[in-house]
């Protein structure tokens, strides 16, 4: 092998890492053909759909690159084993969920598909393949997927087969509604392995349209545990700024300009500091929940607890803020209607994993609310499955669960609401015309902005109460 000699690569698994990232590749090594595999066929078929606005993920930019290199370097395939027998490197971008029974339920991750993908690859390729972690995981991850492809047969039916591999450990950092610019310019990137060519190859790929010194190489297993450090630190920080929203509003100081005046010291930095309704997402809870397990089962029983901390303290914002608009409404939410603008878990995206808006929405259930919903991008199907665990197609979604109406419009959640709720701070949210709506509400009403976004000064002119997360309530 080898640098500049990977001609065909697969990533198995077409999701939020593995779509985007295969795209931007093709879209900088046009030498090399990118296939993107998945056993989802609906998936596959989304990605490959001449409309681009029926592509599975929302990603801003995604559509021209796909536009871009789709059928030419880039293709989006269900042949799996094809695929894999061809390739000289195979990223391994399957979902990694936490396990939901057994051994280290609720914490560890289950490697289930890691490892049947490793199974796959180790029946199916031929030559000399590298093969590559992208998705997140645990630490010694590698060491299983080692010895599930260097046990593989290299003889069957009395044929020599020509078999041979290396491992590598090469986390995607990509956060969503910025991928394609996370991807296209990365702050580093990161290849953990302990054969060098397999380094080298890998590097090659990524030095076409990044440079050499952002490409940082480390061994196998500090490679797989800095991406779970540094997800962690990044979702500390949000509840560190979370913790200090709840203190802001018993003191009557703005968690505004706390975060802007600690941001401002050049070792604290100013990313990562606003205070919201907690971190969702696929990762961030997954992967401290890991860190939690691995932790504990070392026997590092202080470390585990602390990074526990960080989702405890990430639980307890959703919570307060649901006890908050309760108390509020006098107590009771019976015969009141809630609007709830932004669903998905942060702005830009349509992905709901984890999304604070789940369990703020559940609580509010609880509570006997009726609850209107707008979300620019995620559609009615995804928020009723969601809140109730129950596929409804769109027709059928008002009938079956009657206290949950998937609006197409910011009015429409205001018409007749004791309440809005706005819990992703989509743009368009930062414009809304506190007039108009505040006619369209029951009074009293009032907005309680989790992501201190809206214009509260034309809100409360607006004769609309108004509570903000880190704030309190305006006078
Ligand atoms: C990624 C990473 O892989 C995960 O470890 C990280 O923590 C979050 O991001 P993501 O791309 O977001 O996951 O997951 P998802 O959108 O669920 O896509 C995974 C895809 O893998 C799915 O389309 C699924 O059908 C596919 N898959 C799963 C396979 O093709 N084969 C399998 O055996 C299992
Ligand atoms: C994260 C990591 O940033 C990325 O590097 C990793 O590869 C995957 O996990 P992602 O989950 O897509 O990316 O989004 P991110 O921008 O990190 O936001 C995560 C959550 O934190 C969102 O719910 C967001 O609203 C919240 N957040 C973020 C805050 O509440 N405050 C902030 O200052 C930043």
């Amino acid at each position: 092998m080898l640098t500049g000699s990977i001609k065909k690569v697969c990533c198995i698994g077409a999701g939020y890492v593995g779509g985007p990232s295969m795209a931007v590749f093709a879209d900088n090594c046009k030498n090399i053909q990118f296939t993107v595999v998945d056993i989802n066929k609906d998936r596959i078929s989304a990605w490959n759909d001449d409309d681009f606005k029926k592509l599975p993920i929302f990603e801003p930019g995604l559509d021209q690159i796909i536009a871009r290199t789709r059928g030419k370097n880039l293709f989006f395939s269900t042949e799996i084993k094809k695929s894999i027998s061809e390739a000289d490197m195979i990223f391994l971008s399957v979902n990694t969920p936490i396990k939901i029974s057994g051994l280290g339920a609720g914490k560890a991750s289950d490697l289930k598909f890691i490892e049947a993908s490793a199974r796959l690859v180790a029946e199916e390729a031929r030559g000399f393949t590298i093969v590559v972690e992208k998705s997140t995981l645990p630490v010694k991850t590698a060491e299983t997927i080692k010895s599930i492809l260097f046990s593989s047969q290299t003889i069957k039916n009395d044929i020599q087969i020509d078999r041979k591999f290396s491992v590598l450990s090469n986390p995607e950092f990509l956060a969503e509604g910025t991928a394609i610019n996370d991807l296209e310019n990365p702050d580093r990137v990161l290849i953990g392995g302990d054969d060098d060519d397999s380094i080298e190859a890998l590097s090659s790929i990524y030095e076409n349209w990044i440079q050499k010194d952002k490409i940082i190489k480390t061994n196998l297993w500090s490679s797989e545990l800095s991406k779970l450090a540094a997800n962690a630190f990044l979702a500390q920080r949000i509840s560190s700024i979370n913790s200090m929203s709840a203190f802001c509003e018993v003191t009557g100081a703005n968690i505004n300009e706390v975060s802007n005046a600690i941001g401002t010291d050049s070792r604290i930095g100013s990313k990562f500091l606003s205070s919201g309704p907690g971190f969702g997402g696929s990762c961030f809870k997954k992967d401290i929940l890991n860190l939690v397990y691995l932790c504990s089962f070392y026997g590092l029983d202080e470390v585990s607890n602390y990074w526990e901390q960080v989702i405890l303290l990430n639980d307890w914002q959703q919570k307060r803020i649901s006890h908050l608009i309760i108390q509020n409404l006098f107590g009771t939410l019976a015969e009141k209607k809630i609007g709830i603008l932004g669903f998905s878990f942060k702005a830009n995206t349509n992905d709901t994993r984890q999304s604070p808006a789940i369990k703020i929405c559940k609580d509010l259930l609880e509570e006997g609310a009726e609850l209107s919903i707008y979300d620019p991008k995620v559609s009615m199907e995804t928020i009723n499955l969601e809140l109730t665990n129950t596929s409804i197609s769109q027709d059928e979604s008002k009938f079956s669960n009657e206290k949950i109406t998937v609006c197409e419009s910011i009015d429409e959640v205001a018409v007749n609401a004791d309440a809005i709720v706005l819990i992703t701070d989509w743009p368009l949210f930062k414009n809304i015309n506190w007039d108009t709506i505040s006619k369209l509400m029951r009074k009293p009403s009032w907005v309680f902005d989790t992501r201190n976004c809206i214009d509260d000064v034309q809100c409360l002119k607006a004769n609309i109460n108004v509570w903000k997360l880190g704030v309190g309530i305006l006078r």
